[in-house]
């Protein structure tokens, strides 16, 4: 095979998105119409909770889901410090204070017993992340009896021990629908809860602060524009029509890494399923050699055509939660080690089993070169 470019990611779309799409446009309702009812309960039943509530992108559902548990200015919210920048960020918005407690090292998830030590009288909140699709121990958070708001933008299609589909425990779940993730709505996101209140919230909140029952342009409090056009809505209830399909293409693939990756030394792939926990394969990333120099070995591979991320960058690390909240190296070691090392590779539904060979066999030339 020669050196054809291969993305990171890239969505599937179809006849059917299309129609639905093409569907609301002839319709003339291209916001708060009928395709957002319709995804929302979809989605909801889907997951087998209770409500859905769609919202522009998987920030905006964190920042929704934080106030609706009640975080406010001076709070301070235990969360993982791998993860996507939009985790913490979505606290700051309320003025409270993401407090980050280190990673289990073989999950890449929050650690429960590093979180319950990060725990202060001023703590009212925790915000677990189901990081690269695996699920976050959410029985062990929960018996720190504190409010919980999951993260579970990069986990569709992720399963508990307990058979629960992530999103599916009743707390405030964010899940996200940019072009990369398991399904698209191009931007968009979701919030699931078993609450009928934090649905009702969330949904006056995402509309400038309007009471369900209150008239056009009547606000009982504070809110933002963070709706879901029906455009998305119709695109996303497509999408999600085709889930199971997108979910099983990802995981051939994966397997197909997996395989292939098998003789590289040193390298470290994501943990296996443990039990009955289910990955909803969002990501593929590997865990460099700890010889290997992360930026070298993306360069490298991008001469060679093949798109890799440095996935991800730990969060109290960045330049703005360094100067902000006085952040340095050392304090998360586990996850500082794993963020030196890891990379995304291209990873979609339909990526074939050729392009899976190719790039591990360049990922082993360029290792074996430095
Ligand atoms: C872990 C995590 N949290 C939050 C987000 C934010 O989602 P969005 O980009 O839709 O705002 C993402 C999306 O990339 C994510 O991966």
């Amino acid at each position: 095979m020669n050196d054809e470019p291969i993305p990171l990611a890239q969505p599937v779309m179809g006849e059917a998105e299309e129609r639905a799409v093409l569907e609301v446009l002839r319709s003339g309702r291209l916001s708060l119409g009928p395709a957002l009812p319709a995804f929302e309960e979809a989605f909801a039943a889907r997951l087998g909770v209770a409500h859905a509530s769609a919202v522009s992108s998987g920030t905006a559902g964190l920042h929704l889901a934080l106030r609706a548990v009640g975080v406010s200015e001076g709070d301070e919210v235990v969360t993982s410090p791998f993860s996507f920048v939009a985790s913490a960020n979505a606290i700051v918005y309320e003025r409270a204070r993401p407090v980050f407690a280190d990673i289990d090292p073989v999950t890449l998830n929050l650690d429960p017993e590093a979180a319950a030590a990060a725990v202060t009288e001023r703590t009212t909140a925790l915000l677990p992340v189901h990081i690269f699709g695996y699920p976050a121990d959410l029985p062990a958070f929960e018996r720190m009896g504190l409010p919980i708001v999951e993260d579970a933008c990069e986990a569709l299609g992720a399963v508990h021990a307990d058979g629960v589909p992530v999103g599916g425990r009743g707390h405030p779940a964010a899940f996200a629908f940019y072009a990369n993730k398991q399904i698209t709505t191009g931007e968009g996101g979701m919030v699931t809860t078993g609450d009928r209140a934090v649905k009702d919230r969330i949904d006056s909140e995402r509309n400038q602060g309007r009471a369900l029952d209150m008239g056009w342009l009547d606000h009982d409090r504070l809110g933002f524009n963070y709706r879901l056009s029906d455009i998305a809505c119709a695109l996303g209830l497509a999408q999600l029509e085709r889930l199971d399909g997108l979910l099983a293409d990802r995981a051939r693939v994966a397997g197909w890494y997996r395989d292939a990756l098998a003789g590289i030394e040193g390298l470290d792939l994501l943990c296996e399923d443990r039990g009955a926990e289910r990955r909803g394969w969002f990501v593929y990333v590997v865990l460099l050699p700890e010889d290997a120099d992360q930026r070298e070995t993306i360069a490298a591979l991008a001469a060679r055509g093949i798109q890799t991320r440095p996935y991800l960058p730990p969060i109290h690390l960045m330049s703005y939660y360094r100067e902000t909240w006085g952040h340095r190296e050392g304090e998360f070691p586990v996850c500082e080690a794993v963020g030196a090392r890891s990379v995304a590779l291209p990873f979609f539904p339909r990526m074939t089993e050729g392009q899976v060979a190719h790039v591990a066999e360049v990922l082993g030339e360029v290792l074996a070169r430095a």
